[in-house]
């Protein structure tokens, strides 16, 4: 945005603006970005002064010791944290150039583009097929028969058409972990979200799982960007394209995952790499 040297203000909304009447003529290369950010709950600074950008189609991963905020930038970022008691932000993300705050921001929209999964799968208490569709019937992007259609596509995407085929009218809560979580994989995907933000997506489940949540993350890009927080640092390493090092309320270091794995910089992201910090 610096480039056409005008005012980063003015970019903005001309860039906003662009993207509402021909959404791909002027999209900023960086889906998303987090300017200046600084997150607290009550006094307590959790994370101070963090700028990152997420560039489209690239999987980024956020690593740090327990407790580091990194959920709590995750969350941030499609506006998860906005009503939690005590949480207060200051600075900007920004979500193809606009302010996921500003005026006139549907949250829900937000969270149809930014879209969300967590660590324990959280199926809801409906059928199979009425998980997968259940944003779409929300946001009324598709109904009647069609809801079929896209309710088979998604589990054909994630790979769990043949396991549910016969029973999309069934309870969720009789797949396996793994399952449930691709469900809900399924359920993220179907309302074609650009961001997808995923908190320790399979700390949960068995390595089979494990790998097929892993290459669908890879599969997934460049036609989504993805967050990925883990405590795994062989996830990190396997799927990400660039690493972000949360330590003590600070965003240590961010790099591409080669380079900040084999030659980190700063002396904490060593120690923590190399597994002598918990
Ligand atoms: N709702 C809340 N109210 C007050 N403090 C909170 C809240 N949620 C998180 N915190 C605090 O923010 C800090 C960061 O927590 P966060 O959950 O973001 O860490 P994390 O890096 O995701 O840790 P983990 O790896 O254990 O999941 C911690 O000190 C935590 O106690
Ligand atoms: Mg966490």
């Amino acid at each position: 945005m610096e480039e056409s040297g005008q005012p980063t203000a003015t970019t903005e909304s001309v860039n906003a603006v662009l993207s509402r009447i021909d959404p791909d003529r002027q999209r900023p290369r960086d889906v998303l970005a987090a300017e200046r950010l600084t997150l607290r709950f009550g006094a307590k600074a959790i994370l101070s002064d963090v700028d990152v950008a997420f560039p489209r189609g690239t999987i980024t991963a956020l690593i740090g010791p327990t407790g580091s905020g990194k959920s709590t930038f995750l969350r941030t970022l499609n506006r998860m944290n906005d009503k939690v008691h005590g949480f207060r932000h200051e600075g900007d993300v920004l979500l193809e150039g606009e302010s996921i705050w500003a005026r006139g921001q549907d949250l829900l929209t937000v969270r149809r583009r930014i879209g969300m999964l967590f660590q324990r799968p959280n199926p809801f208490p409906m059928s199979i097929k009425d998980n997968v569709v259940a944003g779409v019937r929300a946001h009324r992007i598709a109904r009647g028969k069609q809801l079929d259609v896209v309710a088979e596509t998604r589990l054909r995407e994630v790979g769990l058409w043949d396991a549910v085929k016969d029973r999309l009218n069934d309870s969720p809560y009789r797949l396996s972990g793994g399952q449930q979580q691709l469900l809900c994989l399924a359920r993220a995907l179907a309302v074609g979200p650009e961001v997808l933000l995923l908190d320790e997506p399979t700390s949960a489940l068995d390595p089979l799982s494990t790998e097929a949540v892993e290459n669908l993350m890879r599969a997934m890009t460049p036609a989504l960007t993805i967050v990925v927080v883990t405590h795994n640092l062989g996830q990190a390493r396997r799927v990400s394209d660039s690493t972000m090092f949360f330590y003590d309320g600070r965003l240590v270091e961010h790099g591409p995952t080669g380079a900040l794995f084999a030659s980190p910089r700063q002396p904490d992201t060593e120690r923590y790499v190399n597994g002598l910090m918990g």
